[in-house]
């Protein structure tokens, strides 16, 4: 695993996403993947999948201080108290103490920003979540944001075929962790031809290219999903070769 330095923080650059995971299938991709070597697992309230979540995490055994946990509050939620009751219920359902991550999952509308991230901070106050992000935030949003609470995270949707140069820009900036979600493009990365020429010279797949390109850029991390055994393996397995400039360069210019 690599790291992505945050605030002093060490923030492990790839995790789990568990969108669309539920039941017992998501009890087991989360225990598995901990149990494989991931340290770093990505849910939200919306996903209706935290308790699962949860006994993932408590079957696998491993200490709640080694895993970044990131949750998310949803825009109907974003007035005072309910951010604070939906985050106590969502530390309930996931067996723990603390988030290590709390987003706003989306832009909202009607509730001002000082609002929802005042009372962000203050279940930041009481331990009860360690750092504050937002999601789907443009750039002048997160400078926004910003001004009402120190912004860890911006998650948004990144991989080879959509670039994010403005917010790669301001999060190295303002050194804040640009997460990229659907960094597979939902699966769509496994055929693409350049990913998997370029894989071949390295002995890798198509997917895993694309991972290493998220990965090895300063601030990103990238949390793809999988539910297999064999994709969650393929997926960690990005950390024992690096892209070339040329590659990183040719990988980039495929949004174009
Ligand atoms: N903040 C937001 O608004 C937001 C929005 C969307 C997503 N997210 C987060 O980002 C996470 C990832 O995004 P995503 O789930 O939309 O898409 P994704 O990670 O780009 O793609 C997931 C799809 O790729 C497949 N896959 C995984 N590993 C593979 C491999 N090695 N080879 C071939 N196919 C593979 C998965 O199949 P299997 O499951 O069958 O393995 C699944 O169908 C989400 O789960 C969620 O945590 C956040």
């Amino acid at each position: 695993m690599e790291y992505q330095t945050i605030k002093g923080e060490e923030v492990p650059s790839l995790g789990l996403g568990t969108y669309r995971l539920t039941g017992q299938t998501c009890v087991r991709a989360v225990e598995l993947a901990l149990s494989m070597g991931y340290r770093h697992v990505d849910t939200a309230q919306m996903y209706d999948n935290e308790s699962e979540v949860g006994r993932g995490i408590e079957g696998a055994g491993v200490e709640r201080g080694e895993i970044f946990l990131t949750t998310k509050v949803w825009p109907s939620d974003f007035a005072h108290d309910r951010v604070i009751r939906k985050t106590r219920e969502s530390l309930k359902m996931l067996r723990t103490d603390y988030v290590d991550l709390l987003l706003m999952h989306w832009p909202g509308e009607g509730v001002p920003l000082e609002e929802t991230l005042g009372a962000m901070r203050e279940l930041q106050e009481d331990g009860s979540v360690l750092h504050i992000g937002v999601s789907n935030f443009s750039p002048s949003l997160v400078g926004e944001a910003a001004e009402h609470a120190e912004i860890f995270c911006n998650q948004v949707q990144y991989h080879p075929y959509r670039s994010q140069d403005a917010l790669l820009e301001q999060a190295r900036e303002m050194d804040y962790l640009l997460t990229a979600y659907t960094p597979l493009s939902r699966g769509g990365v496994q055929d693409d031809s350049t990913l998997g020429e370029i894989g071949e010279a390295h002995g890798k797949t198509a997917t895993q290219v694309a991972l290493r390109w998220l990965v090895q850029q300063e601030k990103v991390s990238a949390i793809p999903k999988a539910t297999s055994e064999e994709h969650l393996a393929e997926n960690l397995d990005v950390f024992d070769f690096d892209l070339s400039d040329e590659e990183m360069r040719s990988i980039s210019s495929l949004s174009r």
